[in-house]
């Protein structure tokens, strides 16, 4: 695959990021783990792999800005373009052994997404995507799925667990939209979910209470495969609002109607 300068930066920061991940996920019983808040972890793999993208990244591009999931907010010289990293997406899968988990590198170029690369190490799945260029998966061009009935889709979410608000909402937008589906998955990695969307493995996804380092390489990748993404009212308020829902256009336009009703009757 003939990257770009600027994408051979953001892949090779990924590519040691995963090896890091990998070697750490080998040995998963012996990292040290500490906890941020109720049911929320970070542990040593994640502050590692962080150190590495930061790294090469900043190497690369010197006076970029960043904001990152551990790290936060490093502003540099460069207030034009900004890093939004979060170094393994799916901490609690990981730490349970479960190689569904992902590495998340956007750039916003004057408050824009202009590339976006997600990495699933242990699947040595790498989806990219620079505006304007279409999104990929290894070297195969990404097409959103096809289907326009939410009856035969497959939708993808994240339900909220202990320390996370509004399971009350959570337990209504699940109960209608899951009467109305072939299937939900709830994978544990949401950059993982916007790349199955762009790839066409999931024809829908929704999820409140993200964060932009969650959210913002798959939001490009989704449109750059021919998807439709916003915010829970149709708007492109998703990094402000932590809010997403995603889809090709019909989907798209479908689960913002499922969101929007009341609980159902019993
Ligand atoms: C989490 C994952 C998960 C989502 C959570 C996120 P982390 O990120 O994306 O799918 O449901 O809201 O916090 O903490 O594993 O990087
Ligand atoms: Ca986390
Ligand atoms: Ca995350
Ligand atoms: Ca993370």
């Amino acid at each position: 695959m003939a990257y770009s300068a600027l994408m051979r930066v953001m892949v090779e920061a990924a590519r040691k990021a995963g090896r890091s991940l990998a070697r750490d996920f080998g040995e998963v019983q012996n990292l040290q783990v500490s906890m941020k808040g109720p049911g929320d972890y970070v542990s040593q793999a994640d502050r590692k792999a962080e150190e590495i993208i930061y790294t090469e990244l900043a190497r690369a591009r010197p006076g970029y800005s960043f904001l990152m999931e551990e790290r936060g907010v490093v502003e540099g010289e460069d207030a034009q373009h900004r890093w939004i990293v979060d170094p393994l997406d799916g901490t609690t899968n990981f730490l349970h052994g479960i190689p569904l988990f992902s590495i998340s590198i956007a750039l916003e170029r004057q408050g824009q997404l202009t590339a976006g690369l997600v990495y699933n190490p242990a699947m040595d799945e790498l989806y990219t995507a620079e505006r304007g260029g279409g999104a990929f998966m290894n070297d195969r061009r990404l097409r959103v799925a096809g289907r326009a009935k939410l009856s035969d889709s497959v939708i993808g979410t994240g339900i909220p667990h202990l320390g996370r608000g509004h399971h009350g909402n959570a337990l209504i937008e699940l109960r209608n939209v899951m009467g109305e589906v072939s299937g939900i998955r709830r994978m544990g990695s949401a950059a993982l979910d916007l790349a199955y969307v762009a790839a066409g493995r999931m024809d829908g996804f929704w999820e409140n209470g993200l964060s932009p380092w969650d959210m913002a390489a798959g939001i490009l990748l989704v449109r750059e495969a021919g998807g439709f993404v916003s915010d829970r009212d149709g708007g492109p308020g998703m990094l402000d609002t932590g809010g997403i829902v995603a889809g090709n256009e019909a989907i798209h336009k479908a689960l913002l109607k499922e969101l929007k009703k009341p609980a159902p009757v019993r």
